[in-house]
């Protein structure tokens, strides 16, 4: 047998043990450098469908395709080398069947060397999740509000605000972790019930939206550094991105339009600074 390397990147176990330990940290990428980046400071890297929104201008993740995630994630994987990467299964590659859903996360495993897949999980995602484990393919579920279940749900809204919603977002959680989810992610839920959640279950939680009360949380970078002029109320903002970045695409178009080279040295070169 071949000699291979040690893995420096954070493994399942070591992140599923981390449970009621120090917190998860989580955010998402889309592309190698920004996955360069979050390297060094995150737990997991998620390249979530919000890809779609984010990048590609959708107004919800329900178009996005597994090519799409395929792609990105081999970008994402390609700057990242020591932080864990879980890859959504996007609406349509895994709800037809557990074998459907095997069938798409083996493809995005293989194409793309993530560890982990994460599907947005209702009631009826135990069945795939167990058998997505049992193969071999790590999963992350992802209950509360479910952004591909968004036609469904009425909307980008909380969700547990009934005592019906509560007790089915807490036994699509529960659910999950008994077929072997390593870790589920709780989306826009209040304090008690992802307190509740946390306690319930054996696996870490990683909120979004979803109080302190978890194991880790995750944020959309691109909402968190500021790249929106509008951004989720529970995001805080941690920089202003956007206006950074019009300023600079501003003083450009300045020095482009008053003939004044917008470089640094007046040939071309190609050593870094
Ligand atoms: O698609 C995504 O980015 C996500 C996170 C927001 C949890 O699912």
């Amino acid at each position: 047998m071949s000699q291979h390397a040690e893995t420096k990147r954070l493994t399942v176990p070591e992140l599923r043990a981390r449970k009621g330990g120090t917190p998860i940290v989580c955010l998402t990428a889309y592309d190698a450098p920004s996955a360069a980046i979050l390297d060094a400071h995150a737990d997991m890297i998620l390249v979530g469908d919000s890809v779609g929104m984010v990048v590609h201008g959708l107004d919800a993740t329900v178009p996005v395709t597994l090519e799409m995630m395929i792609l990105h994630a081999q970008a994402v994987m390609r700057g990242a080398e020591r932080a864990l990467v879980a890859v959504d299964l996007p609406f349509g590659s895994f709800e037809a069947s557990p074998a459907q859903a095997f069938a798409s996360a083996a493809r995005v495993m293989k194409e793309t060397g993530c560890q982990a897949v994460k599907i947005e999980s209702g009631a009826y995602a135990a069945e795939t999740i167990r058998f997505l484990v049992e193969r071999g393919a790590p999963v992350i579920a992802h209950v509360g509000l479910r952004p591909q279940a968004v036609h469904a749900q009425g909307g980008f809204k909380a969700r547990g605000r009934t005592a019906e919603e509560r007790d089915s977002v807490l036994a699509d959680a529960r659910a999950a972790d008994q077929a072997g989810a390593f870790a589920i992610v709780i989306e826009a839920v209040a304090e008690d019930l992802a307190r509740e959640i946390t306690a319930a279950v054996g696996c870490p939680t990683i909120g979004i939206g979803a109080s302190a009360a978890c194991d880790g949380q995750v944020l959309v970078t691109d909402d968190m550094l500021g790249l929106f002029d509008w951004t989720p109320r529970f995001v805080r903002r941690y920089a202003d991105l956007r206006a950074a970045k019009s300023e600079a695409v501003k003083a450009f178009a300045e020095d482009v339009r008053a003939r004044r080279f917008p470089g640094e040295a007046e040939t071309y070169r190609l050593k870094p600074r």
